[in-house]
């Protein structure tokens, strides 16, 4: 049905309309005052050139992301009043926003933890219930389109981005990324209802590896590598339905993704079977010139990158995208058909989303904004995402009503605890928050009840502060928890030359040590900043990632053990700069020759493993079984374990399935995570797990660079530090 009305409305559009509808533009264009109106006020003039001479079919983002949510009504009807009445066809715009970790471009709006976080919860509900609450929320704010999930696997921890994706594990991300994409658009995919908006999978593909660590840099990924542990959650998410993919803003072996027709059409169309809105990411297209320097002028890289398989470009400043593609096309360097292939998939996207039924702010919809239950959600997500790394001497959870001193610069950071996209792009912008005084510090202290709570600053993120006050104020107390990490940061403005923890805060650490209290750690940060150094005098170190608008409340929670944390590390944390190697490497990676003739396990030997996470509570895993000593051609074996909650408190526990292959035509990885299910226990209660396992879950990609293989040969299962084996037989 959607495909007749597209193709009637495809046979009454110029080439100019056409055009435009491929051409996205920022909402500052069509401000009055541009970048520097924080009002949201529509300048008339400038949205008839854009929607009427132009004919622009997308707009984006916000300038201010606190409008409120009748402040985003008003932009909205401005812009559908003009798109639905003053042009041709009537065409409504659609519109695009970075509801990143909840929606962050509203005022009161619920900030869940960033996918770092929901990688450690590993609970693939939680990620679900984030994606169905975002796209309420931004819908009531009269949007239909979320530049979300990130499916970029997280491998490269100096990648300021790295906060965005949820872990180092191509499997985790795949879950998590799907669950996200079904909690926005539900599993009809019918986004013409007032709960849905469309998800956009992002960044396609390799983004997330630059060889350097900067954004936006070059990636080296072998065709194998890039399609074992890069492509799947793109896989798995156009089989769940995702509706339109945002494209890589770098290059991958000297081929910028934006001008690939190999993984554009022939990858993400002919193999994967897409059939949405791919939309290049800003600026991209003219970049093919202007960076990349592959293009010799900037038409060339609008042809390039169109005739590659980009249906829309987020120019997103101008309308050369629009000048050019209109000359391209009546010069026949461009086809007609290829345009037509372009608009008919954004025009689909405008029929599914409702907006020709209704293009305007849905009254329905606005009664989704701000309940109650989504800070209840987000508090839970943030209580299941913190990771206990250290309790020495059980020193956690602290006793209340003692006297405690909370330091460090993340203990009064709105920001830090809720990083980028949050009110602002960069996130760092106290201001705008709802409360400003959500902090941990505030937390801790509520939490307290009969106790003191103390406080000093000790640090900046980045240089000294009053360390010698924080010192002084240690000496007088029982606990000293010390709030450290990184302030909020998104893409190139969160570059960073090392991993390690700013000296600063590492010297308050080291000071603090000197007063001779028992120092807990609260880790705030997006990427695992080293700490080798100061880790050792620590008696407790949690870490809390980017938490979210709830994370103050869920980590003095977790300090005080009204709730029992049962996060798992999504990455591997390195101990050294030099050791930024992931849980799945090879068997190579381990054994490093020492000595001519002596080999030893010295390769893998990060701070704390990925999956690492302690409890309030001791799990005791035994019984691992598996069904059969054989797994036969298409068939499949159950693996069984017990996992006995054998200490005194409630508890969660993320029961994580690995698999280790022992001979390979490609060197097999150590060990790789297959399964997880995340299961509560009371004292004393055991449950027995069961999974499935089957060929697909042992495959690999083969010789060939291209087809994922399972070859005979025997495999061990590994849960919880039981271990058991079975053979594949083809
Ligand atoms: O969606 C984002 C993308 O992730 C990074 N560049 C800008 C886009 C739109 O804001």
């Amino acid at each position: 049905e959607v495909d007749a009305k597209v193709r009637e409305l495809l046979g009454k559009m110029s080439i100019e309309e056409k055009v435009g509808q491929m051409t996205q533009i920022n909402l500052n264009v069509v401000l009055k005052g541009g970048y520097n109106n924080m009002d949201g006020t529509i300048d008339p003039e400038a949205l008839r050139k854009a929607l009427v001479d132009y004919k622009v079919g997308s707009l984006l983002n916000a300038i201010n992301h606190a409008y409120s949510v009748e402040k985003w009504h008003q932009i909205i009807t401005a812009i559908q009043d003009v798109a639905t009445k003053q042009t041709p066809n009537k065409i409504p715009v659609l519109y695009g926003i970075d509801a990143i970790h909840g929606v962050t471009f509203t005022s009161n709006s619920t900030l869940f933890p960033q996918n770092i976080g929901i990688g450690a919860t590993r609970n693939v509900e939680l990620s679900r219930l984030a994606g169905e609450i975002t796209a309420k929320e931004t819908r009531a704010s009269g949007i239909r389109w979320n530049f979300a999930p990130v499916l970029d696997v997280g491998r490269q921890p100096l990648w300021p981005r790295f906060p965005e994706t949820y872990g180092e594990d191509v499997y985790l991300v795949t879950q998590l990324g799907v669950a996200s994409i079904i909690g926005m658009e539900g599993t009809d995919k019918n986004l013409n209802r007032v709960d849905r908006v469309a998800s956009c999978m992002k960044h396609y593909i390799g983004y997330s590896l630059p060889l350097s660590g900067k954004d936006r840099t070059p990636s080296y990924i072998p065709e194998r590598v890039l399609r074992e542990y890069f492509l799947p959650p793109f896989t798995a998410a156009v089989k769940a339905g995702s509706s339109t993919i945002m494209i890589n803003s770098s290059e991958i072996n000297g081929v910028p993704v934006h001008a690939s027709k190999y993984l554009l059409t022939d990858v993400l169309r002919g193999e994967l079977g897409f059939k949405g809105l791919a939309v290049s990411d800003w600026e991209d297209v003219i970049r093919l010139h202007t960076k990349h320097k592959i293009a010799q002028t900037p038409k060339e890289a609008v042809k390039l990158a169109v005739n590659a398989g980009i249906d829309m470009s987020m120019v997103p400043h101008d309308y050369s995208f629009f000048e050019y593609l209109v000359e391209l096309v009546k010069e026949g360097a461009v086809s007609q058909a290829r345009i037509d292939e372009a608009v008919g998939r954004i025009l689909a996207l405008k029929f599914r989303t409702g907006l020709f039924i209704n293009a305007y702010p849905e009254k329905d919809a606005t009664k989704n904004f701000g309940l109650a239950e989504y800070k209840t959600a987000a508090l839970e997500a943030a209580r299941e995402s913190i990771t206990l790394l250290k309790n020495n001497d059980n020193i956690l959870p602290l006793a209340k009503g003692k006297k405690v001193l909370v330091t460090g610069p993340a203990a009064k950071s709105i920001t830090a605890l809720n990083g980028s996209w949050s009110y602002t792009w960069q996130g760092n912008e106290a201001k705008y928050y709802p409360d400003t005084t959500a902090y941990i510090f505030n937390a801790i202290k509520a939490k307290n009840t009969g106790g003191t709570t103390l406080y000093a600053k000790g640090s900046e993120f980045d240089k000294e502060a009053d360390a010698k006050k924080a010192v002084e104020l240690a000496k007088s107390v029982d606990y000293v928890v010390v709030c450290i990490g990184e302030d909020a940061y998104a893409e190139s403005p969160g570059v960073i030359d090392e991993l390690d923890l700013p000296e600063a805060q590492q010297k308050l650490v080291a000071s603090l040590y000197e007063a001779g209290k028992p120092v807990v750690i609260v880790l705030v940060e997006g990427r695992p900043r080293i700490i080798r150094k100061i880790e050792g005098g620590a008696k407790g170190i949690i870490n809390a990632y980017i938490p979210g608008s709830q994370g103050h409340n869920a980590i003095a929670e977790v300090l005080f053990g009204d709730v029992n944390p049962s996060g798992k590390l999504p990455f591997s944390y390195p101990r050294f700069s030099g050791d930024i190697i992931p849980y799945d490497h090879k068997y190579s990676d381990r054994v490093t020759e020492l000595a001519p003739g002596q080999m030893g396990e010295n390769g893998y030997k990060p701070q704390w493993p990925f999956g690492y996470g302690l409890s309030y509570t001791k799990f005791e895993y035994s019984n691992l079984k598996v069904s059969s000593p054989t797994l036969k051609g298409n068939g499949s074996i159950k693996v069984t374990v017990d996992v006995k909650n054998a200490g005194s408190k409630a508890g969660k526990e993320a029961v994580e399935l690995y698999t280790r292959d022992h001979f390979a035509s490609i060197t097999p990885s150590w060990e790789r995570l297959r399964k997880f299910k995340k299961i509560s226990l009371a004292p004393g209660q055991t449950q027995t797990v069961e999974f499935e396992l089957n060929k697909s879950d042992l495959a690999f990609v083969g010789m060939d660079d291209k087809t994922f293989i399972t070859e005979p040969g025997a495999f061990d299962v590994i849960i919880g530090g039981q271990k058991a084996s079975f053979n594949y037989e083809d």
